[in-house]
């Protein structure tokens, strides 16, 4: 597995980034990674079930940015909200409608659980995973999941769907970058278990 399983504290795809004190250098195979892609508002609200709850364009630059070339894992409310084509990027789009089918000229592979979407990734492992939305899907994904790319709103907004709680117990903040009314924040689990469930899930879908 090459772009999906990255050195504990590496960067995004073509990121660069301060790596934190990891102390020796790591030995053997490196672990699983998963990453979930957001943006929150600061009572943990990504959407209302519609549209955007909010317009920035620098968020969706980021976010192309990091996903492009890589596998992005998301439920069929999200990929039926999308407005843009997601060109560059495979994604699995999670129904347990098997006779669902996408709209669309980009790659989209339909898959009904998530051990059909792990066995996607197993066949893409060199190419980097990402779980990008929406709450059913990140709470789906959220034992696998190792690092997190959010975009931290500073206001509060109104909606039903919301991101999982961050535990700064479990995460370590490893980058922030502030801006005007939001901060670009990634994490990393501080513990191994969710790479290890997730290689054990790839390994079983495999
Ligand atoms: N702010 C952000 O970064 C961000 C990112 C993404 C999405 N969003 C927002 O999130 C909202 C959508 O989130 P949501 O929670 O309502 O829906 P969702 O997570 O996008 O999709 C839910 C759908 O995924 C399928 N699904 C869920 N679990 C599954 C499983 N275990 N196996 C197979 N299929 C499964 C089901 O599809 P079927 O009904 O077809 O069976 C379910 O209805 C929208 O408002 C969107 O704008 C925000």
């Amino acid at each position: 597995m090459a772009g999906s399983l990255d050195l504990p504290g590496a960067g995004p795809a073509g990121g660069v980034r301060d790596l934190p004190d990891l102390g020796p250098a790591t030995v053997g195979a490196p672990a699983a990674s998963l990453t979930a892609i957001a943006a929150v508002g600061a009572n943990g609200v990504i959407g209302d079930g519609q549209g955007l709850l909010w317009r920035l364009p620098e968020d969706l630059a980021r976010f192309k940015r990091l996903t492009m070339g890589g596998v992005l894992v998301m439920g069929r409310r999200t990929y039926e909200s999308l407005t843009g084509a997601l060109r560059g990027r495979t994604s699995v789009v999670m129904t347990r409608r098997p006779d669902w089918r996408p709209a669309g000229e980009c790659e989209v592979i339909p898959v009904t659980g998530l051990e059909a979407a792990a066995a996607v990734l197993a066949e893409r492992s060199g190419q980097r995973w990402w779980v990008c939305g929406g709450g059913e899907i990140y709470r789906a994904w959220w034992p696998y999941t190792t690092r997190l790319e959010l975009t931290e709103l500073s206001a509060a907004y109104e909606g039903a769907v919301t991101f999982p709680p961050v535990d700064p117990a479990d995460w370590r903040l490893t980058d922030r970058t502030q801006r005007e009314g939001f901060a670009f924040a990634a994490y990393e689990r501080v513990a191994a278990t969710a790479s290890l469930a997730l290689e054990a899930l790839i390994a079983d879908a495999a």
